[in-house]
């Protein structure tokens, strides 16, 4: 039998096993933004490290990114397979898998239909934190693996390494350094990272652009304590409404970002991609009631969803710590409040002169009586990544095997950070084949992942790999 149906008839005869692993994984609440959980952010590490070296994955070991710069780092795992036997004379390729543990915290808890580390299977999906994004994706790839080590009796037609880290929710400071520091270790002809969705169910895609981000905290500060507000109000400042005439200043009803410059860098994607977009099977009213639920639809004028979501930079405001938040009354004037407010990049705007460009502008706009504090959290390059190599059409013909349909090429609106340094750093071309859905519920209540889209993803995966070295 050809190495590729071993594999895959492998994989078909162990779901259930495959499912059941994953459900163990979801089980570790591995959130990377919480110091409280980083004994379980590294179990996860240990559970997937100690899978890996179960599967025959060599050189298996956690890597360390926590430093008096970066206190809380959580550990990188690494493995590698790298005895692929020559092609015709030449040396087999070697493919980067990247995935994260780490998921986002799972609240508001009460809108959980089961709870969020309680895996629960319901019409064909799994539900739980981190399902799709990306434990979900991360056990596709190291299922792909077991079964292409297994079907080939440890002998892979291709050189494998493996990073997964557990920090991209935060900004992936680890394994950036990790990529500057160590470039040899992910030496690699291609990435292939699984981190992304569908365009529709059934519709086999690439991603082939994301957006970059920074995230700041502006902190305003006004009085030296928080004062009564009756008997101080009318003459203290109030940081809030500080905050609020800035905030009102970044962005206007149209959706425009105000801050001086802040297009000047930005790209037009190609008259062929926007055509191609227009072809998506895409229904502004059905996105914005079952994606969106909200009245109407937002944004700028004279752009497309798609486009205000994949090519247009955009500006939010997550959170505005400060102040009273409990519940009932308290009559205060705060000393200190903060906003925390991301921009979405796109090409070729830069992270740190963007940064540059919104700090002056927030501190222009000060109000007297006020001291600001404009903090950059974390950052991370947009990408577009070309679609006309041999390793996409790999992944084009493994997933028409798959899904019996052609790829569609589309962008994303969210960031991965590090696929900006694979990409920049180490030169690496790559490949996002992710298999999510629009209503996977990412970041949200009751995430989900489509149990029939794990399965055709190791499938998919199994056949890009063994694609790379045709026999
Ligand atoms: N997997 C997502 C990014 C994503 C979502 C890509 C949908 C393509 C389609 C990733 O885990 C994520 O959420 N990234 C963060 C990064 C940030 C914290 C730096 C994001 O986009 O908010
Ligand atoms: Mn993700
Ligand atoms: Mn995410």
């Amino acid at each position: 039998m050809k190495t590729s149906e071993a594999a895959v008839t492998f994989a078909e005869n162990n779901r259930t096993r495959f499912v059941e692993e994953l459900k163990a994984l979801l089980r570790i609440p591995s959130i990377s933004t919480l110091p409280e959980h980083n004994a379980d952010t590294r179990r996860a590490a240990e559970f997937v490290a100690s899978e890996l070296r179960r599967i025959g994955m060599e050189n298996v070991r956690l890597i360390e990114t926590s430093s008096a710069a970066h206190p809380n780092g959580h550990p990188l795992v690494y493995a590698d397979h790298l005895h692929a036997p020559l092609i015709n004379g030449k040396p087999a390729p070697t493919v980067l898998l990247y995935a994260h543990y780490d998921v986002q915290p799972p609240d508001p808890l009460d809108e959980w239909l089961s709870p969020p580390f309680e895996p629960t299977e319901r019409d064909g999906n799994i539900y739980a934190r981190g399902a799709v994004d990306d434990k979900g994706q991360l056990w596709m790839h190291v299922k792909a693996l077991e079964s292409l080590l297994v079907a080939t009796s440890g002998k892979p037609p291709v050189n494998i390494r493996v990073i997964i880290e557990g920090e991209e929710e935060v900004g992936g400071e680890g394994i950036a350094a990790f990529v500057r520091e160590h470039p040899a270790q992910l030496a690699a002809d291609v990435a292939l990272v699984s981190d992304s969705e569908m365009f529709a169910p059934d519709l086999p895609t690439l991603c082939v652009g994301l957006r970059g981000m920074i995230y700041t905290e502006i902190e305003a500060r006004g009085a030296r304590t928080d004062l009564h507000s009756g008997m101080y109000g009318g003459a203290a400042p109030n940081p809030f409404f500080a905050l609020c005439e800035i905030i009102a200043k970044l962005k206007d009803a149209n959706g425009r970002i105000l801050i001086p410059s802040f297009y000047s860098k930005v790209a037009t994607p190609t008259p062929a991609e926007l055509a191609a977009w227009k072809s998506l099977p895409f229904d502004e009213e059905h996105y914005r009631q079952t994606e969106v639920g909200s009245t109407t639809l937002t944004g700028e004028p004279g752009y497309s969803v798609l486009e205000r979501t994949w090519s247009r930079p955009t500006l939010e405001v997550h959170g505005m710590p400060g102040g009273f938040t409990g519940a009932g009354a308290k009559t205060v004037i705060p000393a200190r409040a903060s906003a925390k407010v991301s921009m979405r990049l796109v090409p070729d705007q830069t992270p740190a002169e963007t940064f540059t460009l919104y700090k002056s502008y927030v501190e222009s706009l000060c109000p007297a009586g006020i001291t600001l504090d404009v903090r950059l959290i974390h950052m991370g390059d947009a990408i577009v990544v070309s679609t006309d190599n041999p390793y996409v059409r790999a992944a084009t013909t493994a997933m028409h095997d798959v899904f019996s349909k052609d790829t569609v090429f589309i962008r994303s609106g969210g960031s991965i950070p590090i696929v900006g340094d694979f990409i920049r750093e180490l030169g690496t071309p790559t490949i996002l084949m992710g298999f999510g859905l629009p209503d996977d519920n990412l970041h949200a209540p009751n995430e989900k992942f489509h149990l029939a889209n794990f399965y055709r993803g190791i499938e998919s995966i199994i056949r890009f790999l063994t694609n790379l070295a045709p026999s």
